[in-house]
């Protein structure tokens, strides 16, 4: 295992000691949030732990299933306690860039409808500025040629998402497009540009959503309120 490895693994276990019996937990995803959902499976089948997950993506869903964690879907729950995520930059507000695993648009229906959201990262997710990890949109494939041209004509630098050859689909059949911002300066003021974009499902800001973030380090996990 890498180092960057323990570290997230580090962090997974760290975060699922804030998991109760009863309670309905959202479940991220990421190589992150695979490690937690290890440890969590780990409490469930030894404590006996009565939960429920809510997964943002079809493979956080297998790997909870499979470990024995059973699963709902967001529309079949009431609430929910508490969701533990990972994310690609975090700034010292808290303000996050997430969707490098393609999953952004089901994590913030599950981050809204959650009490309380966890962010679990290794160090290298701490930032002082967000944007040179890039942003990902997730589009409407129809028209998306154009939507592209938009945001070129804006100098966002965007690429569509590719792996072997093809465009990258999300688990609802929509493409990412990625811009490669570098900085982004005013988050919130980008936020709601993107927001009122024809095309776009929804971009990769998630802006004041989080209570509570875990950071890998040396000396071990650093809970941050
Ligand atoms: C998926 C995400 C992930 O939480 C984010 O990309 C972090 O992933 P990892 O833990 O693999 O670095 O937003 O859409």
């Amino acid at each position: 295992m890498t180092h960057q490895d323990e570290l997230k693994q580090l962090v997974g276990k760290a975060a699922v000691q804030f998991v109760e019996d009863g309670m309905t937990v959202g479940l991220g995803t990421g190589t992150t949030v695979k490690f937690m959902v290890d440890a969590l499976g780990q409490r469930v089948n030894q404590e006996h732990l009565s939960i429920v997950g809510v997964p943002t993506s079809d493979r956080t869903r297998e790997q909870a299933n499979s470990l024995g964690i059973p699963t709902k879907g967001v529309d079949e729950v009431d609430h929910i306690d508490l969701t533990i995520d990972g994310a690609d930059e975090i700034n010292n507000t808290f303000q996050g860039i997430k969707g490098g695993g393609a999953a952004h648009l089901w994590e913030k229906i599950v981050a809204i409808n959650s009490d309380k959201n966890m962010w679990i990262v290794d160090s290298s997710k701490m930032v002082d500025e967000l944007g040179a990890f890039p942003l990902p949109l997730e589009v409407i494939p129809y028209g998306s040629q154009q939507l592209l041209k938009r945001l070129e004509a804006k100098g966002y630098q965007p690429e569509f998402r590719m792996k072997d050859n093809q465009r990258v689909t999300t688990d609802s059949n929509n493409y990412v497009i990625d811009l490669h911002l570098g900085q982004i300066v005013d988050p919130h003021k980008l936020a709601l540009e993107l927001d009122q974009m024809t095309g776009i499902v929804e971009h990769g800001l998630f802006l004041d959503m989080v209570n509570t973030v875990i950071v890998g380090r040396e000396n071990g996990p650093e809970i941050i309120h």
